[in-house]
């Protein structure tokens, strides 16, 4: 076989096994590693059998990957412009029209920042990945529960009892485990997005690691790299914590019997109910926090078992039961469960808020998890949950000969007065925003991602303009909306935003409800609305949308010690920034929802996951606003929906 034939062969094979490379020297220096496995019967090549690690994998496709640009000065400019009109008055809007040419004058501040970023970019791996860590997350002092960290609802699990709970738990560890051996063995099929390559980092970033407070701003350790990566993931039960140790002495992962062998005698080593929740302290203001911290671990006991928290590859939350509701209610209750615990009374104790991912699995059945935002998007960790939900599928309890394990360890905490005074004010910070959050779950069962297919619309952007319409109808007003994009196409790239609200967003809601208004008319500006949201989008995600940049060009002019740029100090930018729907796709091939708190106090936070034939919608609100209400914005965003849909079918073809 010539050289140029087994480089395809080989280049075939590794796209069977979802693996790129970015250069035929990467291909041919991989030819020798694969050449272990490529049999040669009667002269022929066969399909290698599938490879158990494949060092350097990671590294060679991220290399692969381009750098974010830093888009041009006079594009942003333009395009923030546009953004305002729907949201602004004429007044303010021309008065930052002032402001904008001012600032891109030639020779001007905006030319010189913008100089600085395109530094930034040649310089760095990323221009905004540390800065978008530091602003968006480790900068940020309020509260991680309910301000920052999302939660995920699975489906109810039918058990009831101590021991389902447990066998399920058993196998979710197993699940995860199985996923992290191809992290581990850089198997994990490489992800796309608009038929692109996408950055894997942020795999490489959820386990073993964790958020670690400080008096002023926090970091994130991750232990996953280090020589001696950890063995142990902790288990919580009644508040109180142990270490599991998940590998057996020949480096296998404990099979689903032995880890349900475990589970147990944690179960019974913390029937006392009456014990500190330690883990409330988690739940705190970050200054706050950084400072009982600092006197937390001031006790050695203490500042192990804290470490052995943090290092530990993940957390598992058994919950006590929570107080029943009816099936209709179980998703929204759920929600609260995964986003806060249900407070002092409940579960909040039992958790370790800034663990980067925590399993949450209740006696009721209840079951999801909750994870600190700093080191990735929702994406990756549901696609976690999609392994780890087949794996429990497909996983029976097998009994495997018992070679006696050693118990799990209790992590101990020598609680001081001024611990205690702590672990109080936290439990009544914790029970206050638990009173103020609202959150609605509701399948919408009426259809999914296919009908707006049908009518050859972006579902995505059929959704936006559900909410745009929704909101609109509640406040005859349209609003600052966010949508997350993700930026992965970029080498460590995270996220920009989608600006829902526009002009023509805004042409579309204002003509639905009008009298004056033709179907048909309402059908063009529609079918206009979603042709931009979906412009948007593309330009969102392939780096050229305007908040990174312009969020960039600020810090620049921090970092360079001069004076703020007037157009960030304007009316514009704040309304701009006031988002009162803070929106994100998060899709899933299991029948789940994300949800996560608003990021205004007037404001919601929406979260969906679009499934060919329903959808599932997490809608937030804060209790203290009595403007808003998330029962009543999921209603509205229902009817919206299906007025939409109505609208379109109502409307002949032949018309359009
Ligand atoms: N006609 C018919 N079908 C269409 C269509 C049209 N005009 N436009 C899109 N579609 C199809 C797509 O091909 C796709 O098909 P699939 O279901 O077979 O994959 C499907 O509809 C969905 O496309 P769309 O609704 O346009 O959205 P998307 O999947 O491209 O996602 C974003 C859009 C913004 C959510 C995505 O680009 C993104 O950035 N996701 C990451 C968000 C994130 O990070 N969130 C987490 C924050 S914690």
């Amino acid at each position: 076989m010539s050289l140029t034939a087994l480089t395809c062969y080989v280049t075939s094979q590794l796209h069977f096994f979802h693996i790129t490379f970015s250069s035929p020297f990467t291909i041919l220096s991989f030819i020798g590693l694969l050449g272990s496995v490529l049999v040669k019967p009667c002269g022929r090549l066969v399909r290698p059998v599938a490879p158990t690690r494949i060092p350097g994998r990671y590294l060679s496709h991220q290399e692969g990957l381009p750098k974010l640009p830093v888009p041009s000065l006079q594009q942003t400019c333009e395009r923030y412009l546009a953004i305002l009109e729907p949201i602004v008055d004429e007044e303010e809007l021309s008065h930052t029209k002032e402001l904008l040419a001012e600032f891109q004058k030639a020779g001007g501040v905006g030319e010189r920042l913008q100089k600085g970023l395109e530094r930034r970019a040649r310089k760095t791996e990323n221009w905004l990945s540390d800065w978008w860590l530091t602003t968006a997350y480790l900068d940020y002092r309020m509260p991680v529960v309910v301000h920052s960290s999302p939660g995920v609802v699975l489906p109810r699990l039918e058990f009831s009892d101590r021991q389902g709970q447990m066998r399920f738990a058993a196998k979710l560890i197993a699940g995860v485990l199985d996923f992290k051996t191809m992290i581990d063995n850089e198997t994990l099929p490489v992800e796309y997005l608009g038929g692109k390559q996408l950055c894997m980092n942020q795999y490489y970033q959820v386990l073993s690691s964790c958020r670690i407070p400080g008096l002023k701003r926090d970091s994130v350790v991750n232990h996953a790299h280090r020589s001696r990566p950890p063995a142990h993931i902790t288990v919580v039960h009644n508040f109180q914590f142990f270490v599991l140790d998940v590998y057996n002495s020949d480096g296998t992962p404990l099979t689903v019997d032995q880890l349900y062998m475990q589970l147990e005698k944690v179960w019974s080593s913390s029937l006392q109910t009456n014990k500190e929740p330690i883990g409330i302290l988690t739940s705190n203001q970050r200054n706050s926090w950084g400072k009982a911290y600092n006197n937390l671990i001031k006790d050695k006991t203490n500042k192990d078992s804290v470490q052995a928290i943090q290092k530990s590859i993940f957390t598992v939350c058994l919950d006590a039961p929570m107080p029943c509701v009816s099936d209709e209610l179980y998703r929204s209750r759920a929600a609260v469960q995964m986003l806060h615990g249900g407070g002092s009374r409940w579960n909040s104790g039992n958790r370790w808020f800034d663990k980067t991912l925590q399993f949450i699995i209740g006696e009721d059945g209840s079951c999801g998890l909750m994870y600190e935002h700093a080191p990735a998007e929702g994406p990756p960790i549901v696609s976690l949950i999609d392994h780890v939900v087949e794996y429990t599928k497909k996983s029976e309890m097998v009994r495997t000969p018992m070679v006696p394990l050693p118990m799990p360890l209790k992590l101990r905490f020598n609680i001081t007065p001024e611990i205690k005074k702590d672990i109080e004010k936290a439990k009544q910070n914790m029970n206050i925003m638990v009173h103020d959050l609202d959150v609605k779950v509701i399948v919408f069962s009426h259809f999914g991602k296919n009908v707006p297919k049908t009518h050859k619309m972006s579902p995505d952007a059929f959704i936006q303009m559900g909410l745009q319409l929704a909101y609109y109808r509640m406040y005859q007003r349209c609003c600052a909306t966010y949508e997350s994009a993700s930026l992965r196409m970029f080498k460590l790239g995270r996220t920009d935003t989608i600006r829902s609200c526009s002009i023509d967003s805004a042409n579309f809601v204002k003509a639905m409800d009008d009298p004056s208004k033709q179907k048909i008319e309402k059908v063009t500006l529609l079918e206009k609305a979603v042709k931009a949201h979906r412009a948007y989008t593309d330009m969102a995600i392939h780096g050229q949308a305007i908040d990174r940049h312009l969020l960039g060009l600020k810090l620049q002019a921090i970092e360079d010690l001069t004076s703020m740029p007037e157009i960030f100090m304007d009316t514009s930018y704040a309304v701009a920034n006031h988002y009162n729907l803070s929106t994100s796709q998060v899709p899933a091939k299991t029948d789940c929802v994300m949800c996560f708190g608003p990021v205004a106090p007037d404001g919601y936070g929406v979260c969906y996951n679009p499934m060919a034939e329903h959808i599932n919608f997490a809608v937030s609100a804060f209790n203290s606003c009595n403007e808003t209400n998330a029962a009543h914005m999921a209603q509205r965003l229902e009817e919206a929906l299906l007025d939409m849909r109505m609208l379109l079918e109502s409307t002949p073809k032949a018309k359009l």
